[in-house]
């Protein structure tokens, strides 16, 4: 079965097609910039936009940047504060006319590790973190999600977690790699204690460089790389609708 999967972040918009029985993307992926402010009339074009380009009109599931529950934003760290309350699942099917679901952008991506990914039969404690624009985290215990976990607010030295070791804060501080593996180690040496995860699995657009920061990280779990890097979200949002629209 193929839905379309859509992965709304900070600084792009991103969508394939998956064949979600097997998690196999059957579509190049697409992406068109985040419009800056990110209102939600803004977003809701630019994500329409992004659905014409694959023509589509079927089951569509949808990754977002926020603590979302039954379709309705309730936080806005990343993205404009007029988000929150609104029911993203509503605006995105009326402006689409593709039915479909939303769930965040981290438990999009964890959902398709833990089904086809790096988590793939681990049923220990397993934390997923997206490193992007923000930290995005899912948590899973015996290979269910906790939903809406948001360790990237965690307060490291007084501010959010995520306005320390987010991969965007390496670029806007000119940080070497070095200095910002550091800052990381910190934030999931703070995690581990909090949760005693067995694995951790990094995701978002810095995975694909793992090989650069992981020998500098030292911390008591396993560590991954996301299977699926960056277009984990995508893969994950697919198929959190498929099993909405059995459910
Ligand atoms: C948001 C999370 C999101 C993460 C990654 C954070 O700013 O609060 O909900 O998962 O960014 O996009």
């Amino acid at each position: 079965m193929d839905v379309l999967g859509i992965d709304i972040g900070g600084s792009y918009i991103k969508g394939a097609i998956v064949d979600v029985r097997t998690g196999e993307l059957r579509s190049e992926c697409l992406q068109v910039e985040t419009p800056q402010p990110a209102t939600p009339q803004a977003i809701i074009e630019a994500t329409h936009k992004l659905v014409k380009l694959f023509n589509w009109h079927g089951l569509m599931g949808c990754g977002f940047p926020a603590v979302i529950q039954a379709g309705v934003a309730k936080t806005a760290a990343n993205i404009d504060s007029l988000w929150i309350g609104i029911d993203v699942q509503k605006q995105l099917q009326q402006a689409t006319g593709c039915p479909g679901s939303v769930l965040n952008d981290a438990d999009a991506a964890g959902l398709a590790e833990m089904e086809f990914g790096a988590g793939e039969g681990r049923s220990g404690t397993v934390l997923v973190l997206t490193l992007g624009t923000g930290i995005g985290s899912a948590l899973f215990s015996q290979g269910e999600l906790v939903p809406n976990l948001e360790l990237g607010c965690l307060p490291i030295n007084g501010a959010p977690a995520e306005h320390y070791a987010a991969a965007a804060v390496r670029s806007r501080e000119k940080l070497s790699w070095q200095a910002w593996a550091q800052r990381l180690n910190l934030f999931l040496n703070h995690v581990e204690r909090l949760f005693s995860p067995e694995l951790i699995i990094i995701g978002g657009g810095i995975s694909c460089e793992y090989k650069t920061f992981f020998p500098q990280l030292k911390i008591e779990s396993d560590l991954l790389p996301a299977h699926f890097f960056n277009q984990a979200g995508i893969v994950g949002a697919a198929c959190f609708a498929a099993e909405k629209s059995h459910a």
